[in-house]
């Protein structure tokens, strides 16, 4: 039995209210409260991305000015540099470090938007809206491809050991998205395999190379605590896609099951639903274009059935999960920031 979640979601305009959301108050936690001890290490991650992409072609250039000038949170730099800070003496790679794992990050965002058909990205139009799915993919690989260049100038055999690992688990990730045959049998192991390797995997190596450049005596720690926080954050990110548009995160909502995809709140209600219920997903699924009434309809029916509940429960016991792996580091203001780091999740907004 999961235990009660106090946490509710507030949805954008376009979408239907679910009936369990309530209008929330301000987030206790702001993602600003969390990148503050690395506020200055995170403007130098910046410019690091932009050397790191750096290039004479006029094509190149202009997708990486594109990209650069999106709004990302900086999460995963974020992560990297509070990790390195856990213990007070981080190396001076750490900033480098942290700009490669937001290239990977961005890469995959590149080729997750071509693959997922979605428009939008942090509020800007997607490279494959912008220009074609071709550049898209190759648009990816270049980032991919710079990082492991810098990865390799750093001479940081670890750090590229952890970072490769972390990309071939996040492959596999969106492969498996993409080839789980029927749907309506997808059930929560699944997911939870899933997630773990497109989004927890990243996560997790974000903390343990930032552990290896200043706190590599809480690695294990460090890189469990990414790990299950990637948990959460994808759950979160699920529950987000149900219950709020792009003018709250910047991409479109209700994409997820536009595209056919089985996430942890649909996974739940199904296995509410009656006959009756389960058909009308069904029927959606088959749809060739669903109508935004058809998919607004399966939204409610989730909700109704507790699926966006049970998801956020879910998320909140990843986050429990989180705040055990790091229980034992003694307090440091990074590891204030990273327990903030765990609120925040559970609560954001974008
Ligand atoms: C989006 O990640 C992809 C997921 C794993 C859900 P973010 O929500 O961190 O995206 P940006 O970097 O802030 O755009
Ligand atoms: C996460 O999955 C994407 C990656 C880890 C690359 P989603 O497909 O849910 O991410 P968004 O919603 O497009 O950001
Ligand atoms: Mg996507
Ligand atoms: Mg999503």
């Amino acid at each position: 039995m999961l235990p009660a979640s106090g946490t509710s979601v507030t949805p954008a305009e376009g979408l239907p209210r679910p009936s369990s959301v309530r209008p929330r108050p301000a987030p206790a936690v702001a993602l600003a409260d969390v990148q503050a001890p690395v506020r200055e290490g995170l403007e130098d991650v910046k410019a690091e991305l932009r050397r790191i992409v750096d290039d004479d072609s006029p094509l190149i250039a202009g997708v990486s000015h594109h990209l650069l000038g999106m709004k990302g949170k900086l999460f995963r730099p974020t992560l990297v540099l509070l990790s390195a800070a856990a213990t007070d003496h981080p190396e001076p790679t750490a900033n480098t470090l942290a700009a490669v794992l937001e290239l990977m990050h961005l890469a995959t965002l590149v080729h997750d938007d071509a693959v997922d058909h979605s428009a939008l990205r942090r509020g800007m139009p997607t490279l494959n809206a912008l220009f074609s799915h071709q550049i898209s993919v190759i648009a990816g690989d270049f980032l991919y491809l710079r990082a492991l260049r810098e990865l390799s100038r750093l001479g940081d055999l670890q750090a590229l050991r952890v970072l490769t690992e972390a990309s071939v688990e996040m492959t596999r990730g969106e492969l498996r998205q993409l080839t789980y045959g029927d749907p309506l049998e997808f059930g929560e192991r699944d997911y939870e395999a899933l997630i773990g390797a497109k989004t927890a995997a990243l996560f997790g190596a974000a903390c343990e190379v930032g552990a290896l450049c200043g706190a590599a005596q809480y690695r294990a720690e460090l890189a469990r605590y990414g790990e299950r926080l990637g948990m959460a954050f994808q759950v979160i990110d699920d529950v987000l896609d149900y219950t709020s548009g792009q003018e709250v995160t910047g991409k479109p909502g209700g994409l997820d099951l536009r595209e056919r995809k089985m996430t942890l709140p649909l996974i739940a209600a199904m296995r509410e639903m009656g006959v009756a219920g389960r058909s009308r997903v069904e029927a959606l699924f088959a749809a060739d274009a669903p109508s935004e009434g058809d998919i607004h309809a399966v939204i409610a029916l989730v909700d109704e059935y507790g699926g966006i509940a049970y998801a956020l429960r879910r998320g909140a016991l990843y986050a429990q999960e989180a705040e055990q792996a790091i229980a034992g580091i003694p307090s440091t203001p990074a590891m204030a920031a990273l327990h903030r780091a765990i609120a925040y999740v559970l609560d954001r907004r974008s």
